[in-house]
């Protein structure tokens, strides 16, 4: 392996996001669509012993102690590495996160262990890092054939959310699947008329907890979003756009009326090389 090596964590986000249960351990079983976005944290991997540094507009919000995902996965991969994580991403934010961050780094080392979710319910899809059917609860992956080009808008409040104190909030847990197949996907009117069928059943109960998510959604709605919804267990909303223009000026406007909000025009990323 030549170092230093760089490796993408690009964001994920969950399109749908179905809780169809909950297991004896508290887990809850998940029937969900999930993308990654072009934009990313960056994770760069240099010889030396085990240890974090923490760059980017995101740092502060980030704990590199021995408690960091980066940190664990380098253990899990029974590896030594000088890591350096450009944090880009707004942290705790139903986007991935130290999922997508941790997956890079076991890309980056070229491991690939049995047992990704020890590590978090969404490493295992972020290690794949290319759009999924994921069930279980989040090992279970079955590829999707093919997506088209999608213009989507971030938003997120820059308040965090704790992801078990939203599914404890919940009022139902044994909400119905996606259908068995899911349908071709030509193009994004296909993508909308599928995904209108859907639901996060996060949404709601994050919005009781944290109900600024609501407003973030009604910016996207009034911007032109033709379709918006909450990723994970939030805050982060996307909204998906007809083209790209559409999904800059909205960027803007939305940008512009809340300047404490994180906001961003990205569309899918490319899948990573297969080591
Ligand atoms: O695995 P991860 O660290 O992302 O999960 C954070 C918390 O979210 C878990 O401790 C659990 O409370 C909740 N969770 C859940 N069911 C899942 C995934 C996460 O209840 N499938």
């Amino acid at each position: 392996m030549t170092l230093p090596r760089r490796e993408l964590a690009p964001a994920k986000l969950n399109l749908t996001l179905h809780v169809t249960g909950q297991r004896a351990d508290g887990y809850h079983l998940l029937d969900s669509l999930v993308v990654f976005l072009q934009v990313a944290d960056v994770v760069q991997i240099d010889a030396g012993p085990l240890s974090l540094a923490l760059t980017g507009p995101f740092a502060a919000g980030l704990a590199g102690d021995a408690d960091n995902l980066c940190l664990k996965a380098a253990r899990l991969a029974g590896r030594e590495a000088a890591i350096t994580l450009e944090k880009n991403l707004p942290v705790a934010s139903g986007i991935g996160g130290g999922s997508a961050d941790a997956a890079a780094v076991l890309r980056a080392l070229g491991c690939r262990p049995e047992h990704p979710e020890t590590l978090g319910a969404d490493v295992p899809v972020c290690l794949e890092g290319r759009p999924a059917r994921m069930q279980g609860v989040g090992e279970m992956l079955t590829p999707v054939p093919s997506l088209p080009t999608l213009h989507l808008v971030l938003v997120n409040p820059l308040q965090s959310l704790s992801t078990p104190a939203v599914f404890s909030a919940m009022t139902r847990r044994d909400n119905p699947a996606m259908p068995d197949a899911l349908p071709e996907f030509p193009d994004t009117d296909a993508v909308i008329s599928f995904l209108d069928t859907c639901r996060n059943d996060l949404q709601a109960p994050a919005i009781s907890l944290l109900p600024v998510i609501a407003d973030c959604l009604s910016a996207l709605d009034a911007s032109g979003a033709r379709l918006s919804r909450m990723s994970g267990s939030g805050a982060t909303c996307f909204g998906i756009f007809a083209d790209r223009d559409s999904a800059e000026r909205a960027k803007s406007r939305i940008g512009a009326e809340n300047p404490d909000w994180w906001v961003v025009a990205s569309g899918l990323a490319s899948a990573p090389a297969t080591h």
